[in-house]
C-alpha cells in the first residue's frame, strides 16, 4: 500500500484483543503504529508478538505503557510523534463488572476519551476512529440492525459506548473539522491464523467464545448456556459472530475512508457478517473444529441478554467497500489452534 506507507497511527488500546489484531494489519499496510495501553486486561507480550508477526515491518511499531487518564503522560506521546490518526479502543468491556463499579467505567472509558479529545484537539490531529458496540441497540425490535435504529443502553458499559458517541457527534458539531468513525461490532472471535495472538481475557471470561475455548483445554468443566427458551431456532440466544482478522480489516476500510474523503463528518457504520448465529450452533462448530467435546450445563437466561442480535451490514459494504470474508468454521478453526498453542493465553497456570 504505497499511499499508507509512513502515515502514523496512534492505537490506543493496541495491547488488547482486537488492538493487537488490528496494529498488525496496519503494519502490514504500510502504516507506522503507536500503541498505547496501561496493560490493565492485556499483555506487553501480544505487542511482542505482533511486532514478530509483521516481520520487516516490525520495526515501525512502538509501545508506551500509558493510561490515558493519565493526561501528561499520554500528552507526552503526542509531543514525541506528529498522528495523522487516532484509533481508540482503550476501555473496560466486561457488562457486569461494570454494573457492579459504574463509577469505574465512567471514569475509565468517558474521562480517558476527553482526555484523549482533548489532547487531539491541542496536536491539531483530528482524525479519530471509535470502537463502539452493537450493545448501543439494546434489546432491538427487529433485526438485522440498521444504523439508524433508536438507541439504548442496557447496563454502564452500554452507556459509556453511548455517551461517547454522543460526545464525538458534538464535538463534530461544534468543529468540522473533526473526521470520525463510530464502528459498532457485532460479536468477535477467533485469532489471527498464526495462532501467536488472540483473546486472552483477564478472569472469568464473560463472553461465549472465551469460555468455551477455555472448556476446551480444561481450564473450566463447562459451558453454562444461558437460557434455552427463547424464541429462536434451538432456544439459544443468536449473535452475529465476526472473525478478528475481518473486523481489523473493517477499521483498516475505515481509516481509509477517513483520509479520501473530505467532507465524512460523524459517520457510524456496523461491523458485522449479517448472519446470525445460536449458542448451540457455535458450540457444534467448535466441536468440529477442536475434535474436543464441549459439556453443557443449560441454564437460565443472563439478565439483559437480547434474543437475537445481528447487523445489517449494507451501509459498510457501500461505502467502506468492506465485507467480512470468514464463516463460524474459520472462525473456530483459528480460535483453536490459538487455544491450543497458548492454553493459557498469554499467562501460565500461575497467572490464571
Ligand atoms: P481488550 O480488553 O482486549 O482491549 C482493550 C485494551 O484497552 C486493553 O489492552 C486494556 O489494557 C486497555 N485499556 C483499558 N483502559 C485503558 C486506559 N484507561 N488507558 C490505556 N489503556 C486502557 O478489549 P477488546 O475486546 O480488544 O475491545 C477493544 C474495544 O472494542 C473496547 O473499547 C471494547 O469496549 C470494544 N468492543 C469490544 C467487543 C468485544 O466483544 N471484544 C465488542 C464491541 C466493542
Ligand atoms: C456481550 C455484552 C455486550 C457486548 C458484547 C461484546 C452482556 C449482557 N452483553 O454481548 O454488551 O457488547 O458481549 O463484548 O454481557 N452465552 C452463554 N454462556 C456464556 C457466555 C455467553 O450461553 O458463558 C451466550 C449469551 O447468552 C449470548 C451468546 O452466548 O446468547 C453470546 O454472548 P456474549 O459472547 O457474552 O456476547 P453478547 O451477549 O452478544
Amino acid at each position: 500500500m504505497e499511499g499508507e506507507w509512513r502515515k502514523s497511527i496512534l492505537v490506543t488500546g493496541g495491547a488488547g484483543y482486537i488492538g493487537s489484531h488490528t496494529t498488525l494489519q496496519l503494519l502490514l499496510d504500510g502504516y507506522k503504529v503507536v500503541v498505547i495501553d496501561n496493560l490493565d486486561n492485556s499483555s506487553e507480550e501480544a505487542v511482542r508478538r505482533v511486532a514478530k508477526l509483521a516481520g520487516e515491518y516490525g520495526h515501525n511499531l512502538s509501545f508506551h505503557q500509558v493510561d490515558l487518564r493519565d493526561k501528561e503522560a499520554t500528552e507526552k506521546v503526542f509531543s514525541l510523534e506528529k498522528f495523522d490518526a487516532v484509533i481508540h479502543f482503550a476501555g473496560l468491556k466486561a457488562v457486569g463488572e461494570s454494573v457492579a463499579k459504574p463509577l469505574l467505567y465512567y471514569n475509565n472509558n468517558i474521562v480517558g476519551t476527553l482526555n484523549l479529545l482533548e489532547i487531539m484537539t491541542a496536536h491539531n490531529c483530528k482524525k479519530l476512529v471509535f470502537s463502539s458496540s452493537a450493545t448501543v441497540y439494546g434489546q432491538p425490535n427487529e433485526v438485522p440492525c440498521t444504523e439508524d435504529f433508536p438507541l439504548c443502553a442496557m447496563n454502564p458499559y452500554g452507556r459509556t459506548k453511548l455517551f461517547i458517541e454522543e460526545i464525538c457527534r458534538d464535538a463534530h458539531q461544534a468543529d468540522p473539522e473533526w473526521k470520525i468513525m463510530l464502528l459498532r461490532y457485532f460479536n468477535p472471535v477467533g485469532a489471527h491464523s498464526s495462532g501467536n495472538i488472540g483473546e486472552d481475557p483477564r478472569g472469568i471470561p464473560n463472553n461465549l467464545m472465551p469460555f468455551v475455548q477455555q472448556v476446551a483445554v480444561g481450564r473450566r468443566p463447562e459451558l453454562v448456556v444461558f437460557g434455552t427458551d427463547y424464541k429462536t431456532k434451538d432456544g439459544t440466544g443468536v449473535r452475529d459472530y465476526i472473525h478478528v482478522m475481518d473486523l481489523s480489516d473493517g477499521h483498516i476500510a475505515a481509516l481509509r475512508k477517513l483520509f479520501e474523503t473530505k467532507d465524512i463528518g460523524c459517520e457510524v457504520y456496523n461491523l458485522g457478517t449479517g448472519q446470525g448465529t445460536s449458542v448451540l450452533e457455535m458450540v457444534a462448530a467448535f466441536e468440529k473444529a477442536s475434535g474436543k467435546k464441549i459439556p453443557l450445563k443449560l441454564a437460565d437466561r443472563r439478565p439483559g441478554d437480547p434474543e437475537t442480535v445481528y447487523a445489517s451490514t449494507e451501509k459498510a459494504e457501500q461505502e467502506l467497500n468492506w465485507k467480512a470474508q470468514y464463516g463460524i468454521e474459520e472462525m473456530c478453526r483459528d480460535q483453536w489452534n490459538w487455544a491450543r498453542k497458548n492454553p493459557w493465553g498469554y499467562g501460565s497456570p500461575e497467572t490464571d
